[in-house]
């Protein structure tokens, strides 16, 4: 998939489209809006500073009628001082993690730490087994949460963190890198995957460890896993060769009122491939982006479970949203099928009117932002024995040019979802929903990715990384390098509303190439990924520039530096960059202990290929970073950091 950067060692799948249906895209949408709007307020500007609202990046901008008038400080913040806190950070080109004057950054369980302290000991060489590597922390660290343990203060110094292990580098997974695929090669790249619960503790001196405890653990690509909702296991579509098994791609995550954690399956579509020229994808499988060639990883070489055409049916166990309780080391995992099948970035879950919503975006170029309002009182079906996340409506975003927005059901038998039009039933809707949201017809976005709600006014904000723009001349990007982040505020602030207002929050990239942006050298950033409110409303931006865009000027990206991740205060629309990441990493995963006085952030894929660094190889995995270890044999490794302020301060204020 490098039609789009033919010299580039490293492309973003997610870059290339698979969405040709006729359905509006949001750059279409934003044009017509911005449109209407330049003929009313007269000129683009005008224009410009409407569409972003009261509330955009850096501290100039906006309307000044429109902006609120904030003295002192923001309403309900502690104290009435500003939420932003401290002293930004430059853009980086350095293979460090950096944080602002007065905080302190530790490392904490990098790829191939133990889960439980006396187990299996990282190798340095990569020469861990596949049986190891599923007792050890995942490769590629992604989203994560902080589950408290013990009540009260109890719960600042002791918890449960979860995490993501959204891919593997094989480049730097295994002794000889890439090169012949085996048997043994695809079970440590399984057991590399997955999700990691591990205990930690903080010290007296303020730092944080991982203790011996019985609710560590590991999911892998390997794990049993059961399936729920309106698709089950045993789905004629579903059936292949043994028990369902696994999950993969996770890359972001949700958390539920009732303290489970959420996996998300991704990019699952290039695991799997075949070389079976009878193969022909199936119209789902296209608009998956399902090819013969898989993505790269070679599984299906070497074990058959990954071939298309010898077990057709085991790629459709893949796709969905899965439910991890952290506090049962013995649980099974479960698929929630109701909440669709796509390459779900996250799950963002909320409830409302004792309603249980999960927002979720499918991040490829092209595709939408879906939303699952659960059937009744959450509470009243687990009193019930029954999963909140099994019965309800899966819908999909339409953003209309006026600025309102509607959310569009996708249930069998209303609308075009009919046994008339060939969809069987809900299990059919489910197992294609990127088709069922083109024939109800979703807006078409630029790559969503996470989803986040501000604590203080149930307003929802959703990273749209990059894109073609979808003849977006009003980014006016066409194609959208930098990304951006669309807001809306559900109908009467209640998330269970099938309508909606929207506004863009802020538009990334650099001004020195595009002057619609309205940032500065404290807060420039492009491609922004995660976004997390803290429980002051503290809007976290983190930023997933491509390796095939760091740093290049031909790409508008050679002011940015590495991939950083800011603070905004999403009243003002002041940002301020906070940290910035190692050569060739992203920054991702946000969590903070319930006094927020640590924040935990991972750093994925330091030392990936970058075109501007070059690329690891098993010679020289250190070509492009060698952080955190800095160990002259060793190898870069994606890790959490846990941040803290010398004072003991709330991170951020
Ligand atoms: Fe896994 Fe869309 O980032
Ligand atoms: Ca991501
Ligand atoms: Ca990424
Ligand atoms: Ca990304």
């Amino acid at each position: 998939m490098s039609a789009q950067h033919p010299v580039t060692p490293v492309t973003d799948p997610d870059d290339v489209s698979s969405n040709s249906s006729d359905n509006p895209s949001f750059g279409e949408v934003v044009q017509r809006r911005i449109s209407r709007r330049d003929t009313l307020l007269g000129g683009t500007a005008a224009a410009a500073a409407f569409l972003i609202g009261p509330a955009v990046g850096g501290a100039a901008a906006a309307t000044p009628a429109a902006a609120p008038a904030r003295p002192g400080g923001g309403r309900g913040r502690p104290g009435g001082r500003p939420l932003l806190g401290f002293t930004p950070v430059s853009t980086s080109d350095a293979d460090a993690f950096v944080v602002p004057d007065g905080y302190r950054a530790q490392v904490l369980i990098p790829w191939g730490t133990p889960v439980r302290p006396d187990g299996p000991a990282w190798r340095k060489d990569a020469g861990n087994t596949a049986e190891e590597q599923a007792q050890q922390v995942g490769m590629n660290h992604d989203g994560m949460h902080f589950f408290p343990l013990g009540h009260g203060r109890e719960g600042n110094r002791r918890g449960l963190l979860v995490l993501n292990h959204e891919y593997i580098d094989q480049e730097l997974l295994f002794p000889d890198g890439p090169a012949e695929m085996t048997r043994e090669k695809v079970a440590k790249a399984l057991a590399a995957h997955g999700v990691s619960v591990v205990e930690i503790e903080r010290r007296a001196d303020g730092s944080w460890e991982t203790v011996n405890s019985r609710l560590a653990r590991r999911v892998t690509g390997d794990t049993p896993v059961k399936f729920s909702g309106p698709v089950r296991a045993d789905h004629p579509e579903l059936r292949a060769e043994g028990q369902p098994r696994g999950t993969l791609n996770n890359c972001s995550h949700g958390v539920t009122p009732w303290g489970t954690y959420l996996a998300c399956e991704e990019n699952w579509n290039s695991y799997f491939g075949t070389e079976d020229e009878s193969w022909e994808p199936t119209p789902a499988q296209a608009r998956y982006g399902v090819a013969a060639a898989g993505g790269g990883y070679d599984w299906h070489l070497a074990d058959p479970r990954f071939d298309l055409a010898a077990n057709p049916g085991e790629i459709n166990r893949f796709g969905w949203i899965v439910e991890i309780d952290p506090k049962k080391p013995d649980s099974t995992p479960v698929k929630r099928t109701a909440l669709g099948r796509f390459k779900h970035e996250g799950c963002t879950v909320t409830e409302s009117r004792g309603r249980v919503v999960a927002y979720s975006g499918d991040d490829q170029d092209g595709d939408y932002i879906y939303k699952f309002v659960g059937s009744g009182n959450w509470r009243l079906q687990r009193a019930l024995g029954r999963s909140p996340l099994d019965h309800g409506t899966l819908y999909v975003a339409s953003f209309k040019d006026d600025g309102k927005g509607e959310w569009l059901p996708l249930t069998h038998g209303r609308g075009p979802l009919t046994r008339a039009n060939g969809w069987r039933d809900q299990a059919d809707v489910l197992l294609r929903t990127r088709e069922a949201a083109d024939a109800v017809g979703a807006t078409k976005m630029d790559r969503p990715e996470w989803i986040t709600i501000n604590p203080r006014n149930n307003d929802v904000y959703c990273t749209l990384t990059n894109g073609s723009g979808w003849d977006a001349a009003v980014n006016p990007r066409n194609p959208n390098p930098y990304g951006h982040i669309v807001r809306w505020t559900e109908k009467r602030r209640d998330h269970t509303s099938t309508t909606f207002t929207w506004d863009i929050f802020v538009l990334a990239g650099d001004p020195a190439y595009d002057d619609q942006v309205d940032l500065d050298e404290t807060n420039i950033f492009g491609s922004p990924d995660g976004v997390w409110f803290d429980n002051d409303g503290r809007l976290w931006i983190q930023t997933d520039i491509s390796n095939s865009s760091q740093h290049l000027a031909d790409k508008g990206y050679d002011n940015i530096g590495n991939n950083q991740m800011l603070a905004a205060d999403p009243e003002t629309g002041e940002i301020r960059r906070f940290l910035t990441g190692p050569r060739g990493s992203e920054i991702t995963g946000a969590t903070a202990s319930p006094d927020q006085r640590t924040l935990f952030v991972n750093v994925q894929h330091p030392g990936e290929a970058t075109v501007h660094w070059g690329e690891p190889s098993p010679e020289n995995p250190r070509a492009v970073s060698n952080w955190p270890d800095f160990d002259p044999e060793g190898r870069p490794r994606s890790a959490t950091v846990a941040i803290t302020r010398v004072d003991g301060g709330v991170i951020g204020a």
